[in-house]
């Protein structure tokens, strides 16, 4: 795995004139901060060495090199989900190839069905925890000291100081936001009301099928990471009504200019 992370790295690296501070994983219809990337190129996932190539409608698959106001920053348009078949080494491969270009911080953004009984269908989640439920751990396998330690502490995955800094700028903005607890399992189905029950009971407030492997691997290799969700339907007991793609992708899209202003004031923080 070392060799493909250089090989990927180093095809990069040459392509670039700066190195990225900041990697940024766009997650369902929230490609709204891409198109804000100034002197920026564009490599498809199939041009790139060792990428796996994405597949699912709605997911471009591009990696996007440049700058967001002063801020050199590598964003995934589209991202590597579990349920298409990936496994978790492809769908962390990414963040590896982040660490190694000397990314810093990682700002990950996603759809989720929320299940606190407080949220409403729009809301922004700002995810302050994780619970992972993949069948599958990203870090299974011999570790490979020189990417992060056996048995990593995952007790501040999600920092207090990155999320602080972002709820003050929604309220500087006036955007309403809420903070909780994501369960991050492998889907393709969304969940029964019994499921959506049992996450609730278990501390979750929202759940979706992404996020938690790369976050893993972003805290294993030492990246600080801000991540948030839009809250696309709700499975909450007594509200939990049918849900289609489509609806996530539009209330994603009708959504994502709040969460376009928040991740660009708080990269031009970090
Ligand atoms: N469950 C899982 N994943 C999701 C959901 C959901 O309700 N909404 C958007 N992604």
């Amino acid at each position: 795995m070392l060799t493909k992370i250089n090989e990927t790295a180093t095809f990069l690296a040459g392509k670039m004139q700066y190195l990225p501070k900041v990697g940024i994983i766009l997650g369902t219809g929230l490609g709204e901060l891409a198109t804000q990337i100034t002197e920026r190129q564009e490599i498809p996932y199939q041009d790139i060495p060792n990428f796996p190539v994405s597949t699912v409608e709605g997911h471009s698959g591009k990696l996007i090199i440049g700058k967001l106001g002063t801020t050199q920053v590598l964003a995934m348009q589209g991202r590597f989900h579990y349920y298409e078949g990936y496994s978790m080494k492809e769908v962390t491969f990414p963040v590896r190839v982040m660490k190694a270009l000397g990314v810093e911080t990682l700002l990950v953004s996603n759809a989720a069905g929320g299940m606190n009984p407080d949220f409403e269908i729009g809301d922004l989640m700002i995810i302050s925890d994780h619970i992972n439920t993949f069948p599958e751990h990203p870090l299974r396998g011999k570790n490979e000291p020189s990417l992060g330690t056996r048995f990593p502490d995952m007790s501040q995955a999600y920092p207090a100081s990155l999320r602080d800094m972002a709820k003050a700028i929604a309220a500087k903005h006036g955007i309403k936001v809420v903070e909780g607890v994501y369960v991050g399992t492998s889907g393709p189905t969304f969940e029964t009301p019994a499921e959506y029950y049992y996450f609730r009971t278990i501390g979750g407030d929202a759940v979706g099928m992404s996020t938690v492997p790369e976050v893993i691997v972003a805290v294993h290799a030492g990246i600080r990471v801000f991540a948030m969700s839009i809250i696309t339907d709700l499975g909450v007991a007594g509200k939990v009504v049918e849900v289609s793609h489509e609806e996530v992708q539009q209330i994603a899209n009708q959504a994502q200019p709040k969460m376009t202003l928040i991740m660009k004031e708080l990269i031009a923080k970090l």
